[in-house]
């Protein structure tokens, strides 16, 4: 062995010896301006109704959020993602876009109780059309790309005008970025920001998420528009159509960390995110449940392995834990 080698045989576990040397060698750590929380907000009064396969969450009526917001900003939450679950469908959601829309009231609400947070607001139709689909069809039941960019326009407009802070297009559209930019921009929103679901796969782990959001497809996928879970390369192309339209940061969803790894060196001066998503939240309080293994263990390992591929920031249904426990 070189002189080198024996120098260097015994630093792992020197360096391993005990918590001081541990805390001060290690590389990533968990910051609550980091962490993204979820919200259901669901049409209606005086609801606050469990979400069965997500143990602790919840869909919330509107005036439950004063309450909900408090306890939020205790426990150090700093930024929020809206959903919101209607009751009046139609063909072409055209509840997502209305002045005294229902998540537009949650971003009035939520900007008044918390004037400190950054609130996010999903910009996509599966949760406001009767079909479930992420936008209008065409005559053969498909769904249109393009007839459906000028109303997503015009629900981001709506969303900016209620004060989200930014909005989360999350329908893999092509030109999606690029045409949300340019309605902001027609309407004095330059500030309104961008936060694209540049790379969403299309996965089986999203089916808690059709309970909470109450907005699956009737008929048919979404595998004409999110991207397969072979492929990697892709989200490269995915990324950069993103970045060149437009978008301020980028979702990474489910947040694998290669795709992660692979988006933050190709745009370092980027911010990357990455999505724990309710199915894995659903997995990791099912194993818990079964005392299969330790819940606070497993949710710091998953979200420091996002930090170490590169994620900038995470959205997670444990991120109000998470602030309140290990940040
Ligand atoms: C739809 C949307 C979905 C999720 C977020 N936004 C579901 C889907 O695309 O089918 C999934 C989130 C999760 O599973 O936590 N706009
Ligand atoms: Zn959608």
């Amino acid at each position: 062995m070189s002189q080198l080698n024996q120098a260097l045989i015994r630093r792992p576990r020197r360096l391993r010896q005990d918590a001081r040397w541990r805390a001060f060698v290690q590389s990533q750590h968990l910051h609550a301006v980091n962490f993204i929380m979820p919200l259901f907000i669901k049409a209606g009064d005086k609801i606050c109704q469990p979400i069965q396969s997500m143990p602790g969450q919840f869909q919330y009526s509107l005036d439950q959020l004063p309450q909900v917001a408090e306890r939020l900003a205790e426990s150090g939450i700093q930024n929020v993602l809206l959903f919101g679950v209607v009751q009046d469908k139609d063909p072409l959601g055209q509840a997502a876009a209305q002045s005294n829309g229902l998540i537009q009231q949650a971003i009035q609400i939520l900007k008044h109780c918390c004037p400190h947070w950054l609130v996010i607001a999903d910009l996509c139709f599966c949760e406001y059309t009767d079909h479930g689909h992420c936008g209008v069809l065409d005559a053969n039941g498909q769904l249109d790309n393009d007839a459906t960019l000028p109303h997503l326009v015009a629900q981001a407009v709506s969303l900016s005008k209620a004060g989200a802070d930014l909005v989360a297009p999350s329908g893999m559209l092509d030109g999606m970025v690029a045409a949300v930019r340019a309605g902001l921009d027609a309407h004095g929103h330059t500030q309104c920001g961008i936060m694209s679901y540049a790379v969403k796969y299309a996965s089986g782990l999203y089916a808690p998420f059709r309970e909470a959001g109450e907005g699956a497809p009737q008929s048919g996928d979404r595998l004409s528009h999110q991207m397969h879970v072979a492929n990697g390369e892709e989200a490269l192309l995915e990324a950069r159509l993103d970045v060149e339209q437009g978008a301020d940061m980028l979702l990474i969803k489910p947040g694998y960390g290669d795709v992660v790894y692979r988006v933050t060196q190709q745009y370092p001066d980027i911010p990357v995110g990455a999505y724990h998503v309710s199915g894995s939240y659903a997995m990791i309080k099912a194993a818990a449940e079964k005392g299969w293994l330790n819940e606070a263990e497993v949710i710091e390992e998953v979200m420091l392995g996002y930090r170490r591929a590169g994620a900038q920031f995470i959205v997670t249904y444990f991120a109000d834990w998470i602030t309140q426990h290990l940040c």
